[in-house]
């Protein structure tokens, strides 16, 4: 795996590069869920270029951004391991030349309106924001995401429209990866106590409840219960949801006429765990 800091350089090997380019944006501190996306890209045959960037503008809570896990050393064992060909481990000032104040931004209309939009003021505007100079940099034919992110992903796939490079670069989600109990795995998990791991996969089951009670139930019957289960158990739940799946319309009641999605951010102590789950 060849490694560049800077951008000149990284496009001057990409340029000399006839395989298409399958790139892995991610804010490091790697585990399965990140993995299985470069293994993807590698099945599709790519030149598969990773980057990690802890993106200082998409961090809307300083204390998280500053809390950020870094594990630099075993990301670049697990990257060889996987056969990642390219990592991208720029600077800020690499990123961000002029400061990130003056950075073009993308307005991303409703989407960033509800759910993470709403709880995280400014996240997808900084996503948005690295992202487009990253796509800018690596020009890939393949960008893979996680649908860990789902809204981040819709937000993505928005972003490659208001680019212009749909015809360009194909953007392929991935399924979520999740630890043996169900628990989405993400670098965040890190962050948990030995009790508060026991309990975050209450919101894995609160999605598997959503889905299962879909032709029973009523959604505010579950969606209360969900919050109480949640909040009974030391979450604070910041919104349990329904919505379509196509475009994120939020839902008061399952429609099995629509794509669904069932979507889940709960705070356990300082730790924040989004998930999600298709219905049908
Ligand atoms: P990060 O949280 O590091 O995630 C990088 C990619 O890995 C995202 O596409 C995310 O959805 C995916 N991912 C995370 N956990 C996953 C899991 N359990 N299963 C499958 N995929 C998973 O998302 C970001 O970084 C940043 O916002 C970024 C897009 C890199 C912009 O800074």
């Amino acid at each position: 795996m060849i490694i560049f800091k800077k951008i000149s350089d990284i496009q001057a090997h990409l340029a000399l590069q006839t395989k298409k380019i399958g790139f892995v944006p991610t804010l490091g501190a790697l585990h399965k869920g990140h993995m299985s996306l470069i293994n993807k890209a590698k099945e599709d045959g790519a030149l598969v270029v990773c980057s990690i960037f802890v993106n200082p503008t998409q961090f809307n809570d300083k204390a998280d951004f500053e809390k950020y896990p870094i594990t630099t050393d075993t990301d670049i064992t697990m990257l060889v391991e996987a056969g990642c060909d390219i990592l991208f481990l720029p600077s800020v000032d690499e990123i961000y030349p002029g400061g990130s104040e003056n950075v073009k931004s993308y307005a991303f209309g409703y989407l960033d309106t509800i759910l993470e939009g709403a709880k995280r003021p400014g996240h997808f505007k900084g996503v948005g924001q690295v992202v487009s100079r990253l796509l800018d940099i690596v020009q890939p034919n393949y960008l893979y995401l996680g649908q860990k992110d789902y809204q981040q992903c819709m937000v993505l796939n928005k972003l490659t429209q208001l680019m212009g490079i749909t015809n360009k670069t194909q953007v392929i989600i991935c399924p979520t990866v999740r630890e043996e109990d169900g628990l989405a795995m993400s670098s965040r998990n890190s962050r948990l106590t030995e009790t508060q791991r026991q309990i975050a996969v209450h919101i894995y089951q609160c999605l598997i409840s959503i889905q299962s009670k879909q032709t029973t139930d009523s959604f505010q019957t579950v969606q209360k219960e969900c919050i109480d289960l949640l909040s009974e158990k030391g979450f604070v739940p910041e919104y349990v949801s329904l919505a379509d799946a196509s475009d994120l319309t939020l839902l008061d009641e399952y429609d099995s006429s629509l794509p669904m999605v069932a979507l889940i951010a709960a705070k356990l102590g300082d730790v924040r765990l989004i998930d999600n789950m298709r219905l049908n």
